[in-house]
C-alpha cells in the first residue's frame, strides 16, 4: 500500500521504517531541513537499537523515502499517518494545533488531485478523548477530500521499539466506518496474527485504551514502590513479592520492578493527562492522582535514604551519580528520576558528579556546570562519599566493584534499580543499599583486596 507519514520523529520513524520493512511504500514527511537532511544522508536522527540499520536497508532500496513536500508526498496515498506532536497546554488540555494544521495541509492537497477514492487518516499521537471526532468535524468542514479518520494508538517502547513494532501485542484501531477498519486490517496484516490482536471499537475507546494502558503500567510500578516502604520497615524482599505476586496468571510479571521512580514522556504526561481529562467531567480521579504522588515521593525518599545512611551530612558530600536516561538503551532523559534525584542532592548541598553512556550530553543541557561529567562509573566514583545508580544500564552489573571501592572516599552504593548483586557489592567491600531489598551494612573496607 502507499503510506505517508507526516511528521518523522520518534513515532512517525519507527512506524515508517517497519511498514517499509513489511512491504508498503512509505513516504515520510519532515520539515525540520536539519532532520530532512541528516534522513536524506541515510543516517537515523534518533538512538533507538536496531532502526538505523533498517532504516538504511529499506531507503537504499527505495521502499522508504523522506521529503518536506506534503503535496507530492500524499499524491498516491491510500493512508496517511498523522505522528505530529500534541503538547499540553499549561491548563493541562491539549494544543491541537499541530494535528489540525497537518489534517488541514494533507486534505488540502489532497482536493486538489480531485482523487475520489477515500484516503485514511491515522492519528497515532496520544490524544485525549474526543480529539479524532473533532478532527474528522473540522476536516469535513475544511476541506473538500473524501477522508475518513481513524485513532490508532502506539504501544511501543523506547529501546525496544522496533521490536515492539514488528511483533505488537495488539493493535487498537478505533474509529466509526467498517471501511476505515478494513483498510487498517489490510496494512498491519503481517503484524496481526493471530486475528484476535487486531481491536476496532469507536474513536473515544482506542484514545482512552492508550491513557488506560499507561496508566495501569505506571500504577502497578507505583505499588510495588510503596511495597518497598513496608519491606524495608519489616525485613522483607520486593523482589521475592514480585515473584510471588508476578507468577500469579491474573497478575503477570511485568511492571512490577520497584525503583526510585518511573519517568519518560509518557508515563508522567499520560496519567497527569487521565487526571485531567477525568476532571474535564466533573470526576475527581483519585486514582491517577495518588500515582503521581507515589511517583514523586519515591525519588525524594531515595535522597532522603542517602541523607540517612551517609553518616555525615549531604551538604560536601561527594555523590557519583551513574546513569542519567530515564530507563537503560535511550539517550532520553524527559521526566528522568536523575532530574529530581539530582536536584534534591544540590539542594542539599552534595557535590555531584555524574555519568551514563548515552544521556550525558542532554542532562548537560539541563544542569550545566552544577554538576561535574564523567566520561565512564569508574571516574565518576573515585574519590566519591557514595554511588547513587539511576539508571539500570546493562554495564553498570560488570563493573570492576572492588576496584572502585579501593578509589572511593566511602564505599557505598545506592542502588536505585536493583539491579546490582548483593553479594557481589559484599565481596567488593560495598556498603549496599537496595530499594525494597535487604541491605548489605558495617561491611569492612577491604582495600587491600583490589
Ligand atoms: C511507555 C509504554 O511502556 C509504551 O507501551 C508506550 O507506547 C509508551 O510509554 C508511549 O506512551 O509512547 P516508554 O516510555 O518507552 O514506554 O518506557 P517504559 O519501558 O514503559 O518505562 C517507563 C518507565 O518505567 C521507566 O522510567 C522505567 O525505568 C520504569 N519502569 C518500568 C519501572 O520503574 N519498573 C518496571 O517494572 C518497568
Amino acid at each position: 500500500m502507499d503510506v505517508t507519514i507526516i511528521g518523522c520523529g520518534y513515532v512517525g520513524l519507527v512506524t515508517g521504517t517497519c511498514l517499509a520493512s513489511i512491504g508498503h511504500t512509505v513516504r515520510g514527511v519532515e520539515k525540520d531541513a536539519k532532520k530532512l537532511k541528516t534522513l536524506l544522508d541515510g543516517h537515523c536522527p534518533i538512538f533507538e537499537p536496531g532502526l538505523h540499520e533498517l532504516m538504511q536497508e529499506h531507503f537504499a532500496s527505495g521502499q522508504l523515502q523522506f521529503t518536506d513536500n506534503v503535496k507530492a508526498a500524499v499524491k498516491d496515498a491510500e493512508v496517511v499517518f498523522l505522528c505530529v506532536g500534541t503538547p499540553s497546554k499549561p491548563d493541562g488540555t491539549v494544543d491541537m494545533g499541530f494535528l489540525e494544521g497537518a489534517g488541514k495541509e494533507v486534505c488540502d492537497a489532497l482536493a486538489e488531485y480531485n482523487n475520489d477514492y477515500m484516503v485514511t487518516i491515522v492519528v497515532k499521537s496520544t490524544v485525549p478523548a474526543g480529539t479524532n471526532r473533532k478532527l474528522y468535524g473540522f476536516l469535513k468542514e475544511q476541506t473538500r477530500a473524501h477522508v475518513q479518520v481513524v485513532s490508532n494508538p502506539e504501544f511501543l517502547k523506547e529501546g525496544t521499539a522496533v521490536q515492539d513494532c514488528m511483533n505488537p501485542d495488539r493493535i487498537v484501531v478505533g474509529g466509526e466506518s467498517r471501511e476505515a477498519f478494513l483498510v487498517m486490517r489490510r496494512l498491519y496484516d503481517p503484524l496481526v496474527k493471530p486475528e484476535e490482536k487486531f481491536l476496532t471499537m469507536n474513536w473515544e475507546s482506542a484514545e482512552l485504551t492508550k491513557y488506560a494502558a499507561n496508566s495501569m503500567l505506571a500504577a502497578r510500578i507505583s505499588f510495588m514502590n510503596e511495597m518497598t516502604i513496608l519491606c524495608e520497615q519489616y525485613g522483607a524482599d520486593v523482589e521475592d513479592i514480585r515473584k510471588g505476586i508476578g507468577s500469579d496468571s491474573r497478575i503477570g510479571p511485568a511492571f512490577l520492578k520497584a525503583g526510585c521512580g518511573y519517568g519518560g514522556s509518557c508515563f508522567p504526561k499520560d496519567v497527569a493527562a487521565l487526571e485531567h481529562i477525568s476532571r474535564a467531567v466533573g470526576h475527581e480521579n483519585l486514582f491517577v492522582h495518588v500515582i503521581q504522588t507515589i511517583n514523586k515521593n519515591q525519588k525524594k525518599r531515595f535522597v532522603d535514604k542517602i541523607e540517612n545512611k551517609l553518616g555525615r551530612p549531604l551538604a560536601g558530600a561527594k555523590i557519583a551519580v551513574w546513569g542519567l536516561a530515564f530507563k537503560a538503551d535511550t539517550d532520553d532523559i524527559r521526566e528522568s528520576a536523575a532530574l529530581d534525584v539530582i536536584r534534591y542532592l544540590l539542594d542539599k548541598g552534595a557535590q555531584v558528579k555524574a555519568t551514563d553512556p548515552k544521556a550525558m550530553e542532554n542532562m548537560k543541557q539541563i544542569f550545566k556546570d552544577e554538576v561535574e561529567w564523567s566520561q565512564d562509573p569508574v571516574t565518576c566514583a573515585a574519590g566519591a562519599d557514595a554511588v547513587a545508580l539511576l539508571t539500570d544500564w546493562p554495564q553498570y552489573t560488570t563493573l570492576p566493584f572492588r576496584k572502585i571501592a579501593a578509589t572511593m572516599s566511602s564505599p557505598i552504593i545506592f542502588d536505585g534499580r536493583n539491579c546490582l548483586h548483593r553479594d557481589v557489592m559484599r565481596d567488593a567491600g560495598f556498603q549496599y543499599y537496595p530499594i525494597g531489598r535487604p541491605a548489605v551494612e558495617n561491611t569492612l573496607r577491604l582495600k587491600n583486596r583490589v
